[in-house]
């Protein structure tokens, strides 16, 4: 039978394997049902792979998505990906919701775990909304946030698939609420989105501040501003951080945990590491 755990900050809500053979045995109902409240769950003694995590998530999924810049693992599986590359510190962010390709669910599984460091992170935006001050939640109610990116043509390619041309891109990019966007000439494309910070979860319709902010605050290359093109204040940032700093949980790997994570109410990231031997897959899809 299915065990759960009720979240104490420090850990996901987890599944422990007691009698199956294969995580794909696991009722799908009820691991829905426990995933539409807790939102993240961990399983744990189902020694999955990363073929039985994409078999696993085909069928909560739609379709699958391909980030932009992970590498591939192998090509007859070619949706599941290596988490972002490098051993750095990654802040929290909701998967790819610095634009408008944000997808539903966000999967990992872990094959071989740091020696030390390098857990997952995560946040839930519900908790964090609610934790924010009433300022600042009326800020972020009343002016949505501003990303630019540039995506070089491998990137887009890659997103799009490999024999895909501009018309593609414009096909694609038209038409999309708070979206603007630019093809320079050298065929990279530049996009601007405007969203709002706050965003409804897609089970229960809360406010969750689950977002890119502050990770693409933090990134050099990337630009987040208000819509207007304003600076975010350093103070607003940094109220956040505290609330986030108080929230975090912490997902202890171990080899053939799989996590599944609803991308429109939790945030994630992970703990910097040094051992070159981790590995984690990631895969991203949208809800059936
Ligand atoms: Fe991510």
């Amino acid at each position: 039978m299915m065990r759960t755990e009720l979240a104490v900050i420090s850990t996901a809500n987890i599944i422990e394997n007691e009698n199956y053979q294969s995580i794909l045995q696991l009722p799908v109902k009820n691991t829905l049902e426990l995933f539409q409240s807790f939102g993240i769950l961990l399983f744990r003694g189902f020694k999955v792979n990363h073929t039985e995590m994409k078999d696993f998530a085909q069928q909560f999924s739609s379709r699958f998505v391909l980030d932009k810049d992970r590498p591939i693992i192998d090509s007859s599986n070619k949706f599941v990906t290596l988490v972002d590359p490098g051993m750095h510190y990654v802040s929290p962010h909701s998967e790819n919701a610095n634009s408008p390709f944000r997808p539903d669910l966000v999967w990992f599984c872990c094959a071989v775990p740091a020696s030390q460091g390098g857990e997952t992170l995560f946040w839930d935006g519900v908790q964090v909304w609610q934790n924010l001050s009433e300022e600042l939640r009326q800020l972020f109610i009343s002016r949505k946030i501003r990303f630019l990116q540039k995506f070089p043509v491998t990137d887009w390619k890659r997103f799009l698939g490999t024999g895909a041309t501009i018309a593609d891109v414009k096909r694609t990019l038209n038409n999309i609420e708070g979206l603007n966007y630019q093809i320079n000439s050298d065929q990279s494309v530049s996009i601007e989105y405007c969203c709002s910070a706050v965003v409804k979860t897609k089970y229960g319709n809360h406010n969750a501040f689950a977002n890119s902010l502050i990770a693409e605050y933090k990134n050099p290359r990337g630009t987040v501003t208000f819509e207007d093109g304003s600076p975010i204040p350093v103070i607003v940032i940094n109220q956040i951080n505290e609330v986030i700093n108080r929230l975090t949980g912490v997902i202890p790997w171990q080899t053939g945990d799989l996590v599944m994570i609803d991308n429109s109410r939790f945030l994630h990231g992970r703990r910097s590491f040094a051992d070159t031997r981790r590995r984690i897959f990631a895969l991203l899809s949208y809800l059936k």
